[in-house]
């Protein structure tokens, strides 16, 4: 399975040293985590952290907790963003952004919060690279992994199995630890972010190694 780091609780002074860290021991997809104020209450820093970091070799796995997600696509773009993943929640029509995205030449993801149901984004399935499930309410890391997430997997699981046009990875966000990754991998999932229980562990190589074998 594919270990995604999320690096919202890594201060800015310990980034360049926890991004070489992480790139040597073999991380290829970097979670970004973009919040607002607004669609969550939370902040963080916008495109200008891209900027800083995008000399790193990394797949750019942009993840914006945003309103008005189309103010932002060009930006992360041009910034270096390879995969941009916006919510079903933050925008009336899904279809056009899914377009906007791939018109530049990049994968896009649509993610749904922990009371958003599945069925949502049936009309839009086709279309979308990954499916993003929230397992904690968005706005902060180190919350608590929420089990309903492992029904959600499943749904998704068992719709691409079933359906040659669906081609989506689903990817799985929050509270994820060695405890409940195995979990996830069993139900379906491609792609774990892991903040917290990550970049505090003691051995990320460990961590890292174990997730790669699931
Ligand atoms: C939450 C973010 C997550 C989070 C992951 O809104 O989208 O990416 O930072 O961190 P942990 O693994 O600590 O839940
Ligand atoms: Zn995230």
């Amino acid at each position: 399975m594919i270990l995604a780091p999320s690096i919202l609780t890594v201060k800015e002074e310990e980034r360049n040293s926890v991004l070489t860290e992480l790139s040597n021991l073999g991380i290829i997809y970097l979670h970004l985590d973009i919040m607002d104020g607004k669609f969550v209450p939370n902040t963080t820093e916008g495109v200008g952290m891209l900027k800083k970091i995008n000399k790193f070799d990394f797949v750019f796995d942009t993840h914006l907790m945003v309103e008005d997600p189309i103010n932002y696509i060009d930006k992360f773009y041009k910034a270096g963003s390879d995969i941009i993943t916006f919510h079903y929640e933050a925008v009336k029509d899904v279809l056009p952004l899914i377009r906007k995205i791939h018109s530049l030449g990049i994968k896009c993801g649509v993610s749904i919060k922990p009371g958003t149901s599945p069925e949502v984004l049936l009309p839009y399935l086709k279309e979308i690279d990954q499916v993003l499930i929230m397992s904690v309410e968005p706005g902060f890391g180190g919350q608590k992994f929420m089990e309903s997430s492992l029904d959600k997997i499943k749904y998704f699981d068992e719709l691409r199995n079933n359906n040659d046009d669906y081609n989506y990875l689903i990817e799985v966000d929050g509270g994820i630890n060695m405890d409940n990754a195995p979990l996830v991998r069993n139900a379906g999932c491609n792609v774990v972010v892991m903040g917290t229980a990550l970049i505090n562990s003691n051995s990320k190589k460990e961590v890292i190694e174990k997730v790669d074998s699931l």
